[in-house]
């Protein structure tokens, strides 16, 4: 693993931003970059950025392992669904949602689907628990998520439409119908 030319200028100027001796403030930028590149952080990626910010690569796994937005394994070339399992979704039903995910995913956290395009896993609260039930896709939130919006927001992804992030509750498409935000 390498950054581009053009993500290692970036990361060198973020580690400027931190005093001299101070650069492994940056491993959390640094990281998100890595896996935007690659998709996942794979033990090379992991290795680079230690390389870069002179830290052991133990400490920068313990940062990378700790965060349940970076991912340690490959991901679906579409999308990776995070369903929060935690106590409010929970009781809205976040294990029907999960069962979405082995249905139309695959059925184990973390498996690719048969195509590639999809993973999914099961999240601590992501802090969005007045909406709930919900799910991170990407860097969005889809909240009020019923076992059908899931459904169909899988289905829109994968037939390559823009998904908008928010609230599903009265959602009948990839884009809300006509006058209903
Ligand atoms: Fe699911 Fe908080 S419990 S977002």
């Amino acid at each position: 693993f390498a950054f581009t030319p053009a993500n290692r200028a970036w990361a060198e100027a973020q580690i400027t931003k931190y005093p001299e001796g101070r650069q492994a403030s940056a491993v959390i930028p640094l990281l998100f970059r890595a896996q935007e590149q690659e998709g996942w952080l794979s033990k090379p990626a992991i290795e680079y950025v230690a390389d870069m910010l002179d830290m052991p690569y133990i400490r920068v796994l313990e940062v990378a392992s700790f965060y349940f937005m970076f991912q340690l394994q490959p991901t679906g070339s579409v999308a990776h669904i995070q369903v929060c399992g935690t106590t409010s979704c929970m009781i809205m039903g976040s294990e029907n949602l999960i069962e979405v995910c082995k249905h139309k995913i695959a059925h184990h956290p973390h498996e690719l689907s048969a195509d590639g395009k999809f993973s999914w896993e099961e999240v601590e609260c992501l802090g969005a628990c007045a909406n709930a039930p919900m799910a991170q896709i990407g860097k969005d939130y889809y909240e009020d998520l019923t076992e059908a919006g899931l459904a169909r927001l899988i289905d829109d992804l994968a037939a390559g439409k823009v998904l908008k992030p928010g609230s599903e509750a009265g959602r009948f498409g990839a884009e809300p119908a006509s006058g209903l935000t």
